[in-house]
């Protein structure tokens, strides 16, 4: 045994110093549908409604200094919904890219998008790629929204990147050679993950980047989840100790902090 191990070995891991608001915030949007049965409502009236709630959560992520909001908004397993429910998900992502590029460069956020657009057709594409070009300077937020996104679609095109790029290596491959591949490669790994609407469960959202995040699961339903339901989330965040592999004995607060302003190579130069 060595009485100083070396801090965090593993250098993908995103450490912050104790106590504080998450760099990067991940949700599950989850509970549309229901919220909508509830008021015998058309499911779209829930998706519109969940729209706004977007509006409503990044404003406040912004406000409590929060740099990355990743948001899931259409799984590459959503597609197995009902052709119209499908069309009309196509419809409000359409409606919201154009309606929403100018407040959000207005604002100062950076809009990302992850995931295979390629199905949503041509006019989605170009606008998601006009939203990326025309906000990428922007800094007081990074927006992702997950579209046709899936962990292990975004392994896998990783994989595929990896051996073309490393097209002599067999094995022996690290994460600073993998997770740069990865279809979030701008972004620190999400400190917390949310997901609303009751559900326990991961949904082939991120899966290689919630290595080390906090998982919080409400039974609120997106269209109720608020302000304070996210002042709610981030209080509890900060109450968790994160150890990344340590005992509590060895979480010194100024350690920590130290650990902190150098989080290793993997997110240098982001
Ligand atoms: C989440 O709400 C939104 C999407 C998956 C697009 P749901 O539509 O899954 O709502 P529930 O889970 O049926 O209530
Ligand atoms: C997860 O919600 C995907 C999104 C919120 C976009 P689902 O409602 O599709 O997840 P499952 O089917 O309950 O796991
Ligand atoms: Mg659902």
């Amino acid at each position: 045994m060595t009485a100083n191990p070396p801090a965090f070995p593993s250098s993908t891991v995103q450490i912050l110093p104790a106590r504080a608001v998450p760099r990067h915030v991940a949700i599950i949007m989850d509970g549309n549908g229901r919220w909508a049965k509830s008021r015998y409502l058309p499911r779209v009236a829930g998706h519109k409604r969940g729209v706004e709630i977007v509006r409503e959560v990044t404003r406040a992520c912004i406000d409590l200094g929060i740099e990355f909001l990743t948001l899931f908004a259409f799984s590459s397993e959503n597609w197995r919904r009902p052709q119209e429910e499908i069309t009309m998900l196509r419809q409000l992502f359409l409606m919201a890219l154009e309606q929403e590029i100018g407040k959000l460069d207005r604002n100062g956020i950076r809009l990302k998008i992850i995931g295979d657009l390629e199905p949503f057709g041509e006019r989605i594409k170009e606008l998601a790629q006009r939203a990326e070009e025309q906000t990428a300077q922007n800094t007081r937020l990074t927006l992702t929204i997950a579209a046709n996104y899936g962990g292990r679609w975004d392994l896998l095109q990783a994989v595929g990147k990896l051996v073309r790029k490393y097209p002599s290596q067999t094995e022996g491959f690290t994460e600073e050679q993998f997770a740069p591949l990865l279809a979030m490669n701008y972004a620190p790994e999400p400190d917390l993950f949310i997901r609303t609407g009751g559900e326990q469960r991961i949904s082939n959202f991120l899966l290689w980047h919630v290595a080390y995040t906090e998982l919080y699961f409400t039974p609120k339903l997106w269209p109720d989840f608020d302000r304070n339901a996210l002042d709610e989330a981030i209080e509890w965040f900060i109450a968790r100790e994160r150890r990344f592999g340590r005992t509590s004995e060895q979480l010194e607060p100024g350690e920590l902090a130290q650990a902190a302003a150098d989080p290793g190579p993997v997110r240098r130069g982001y």
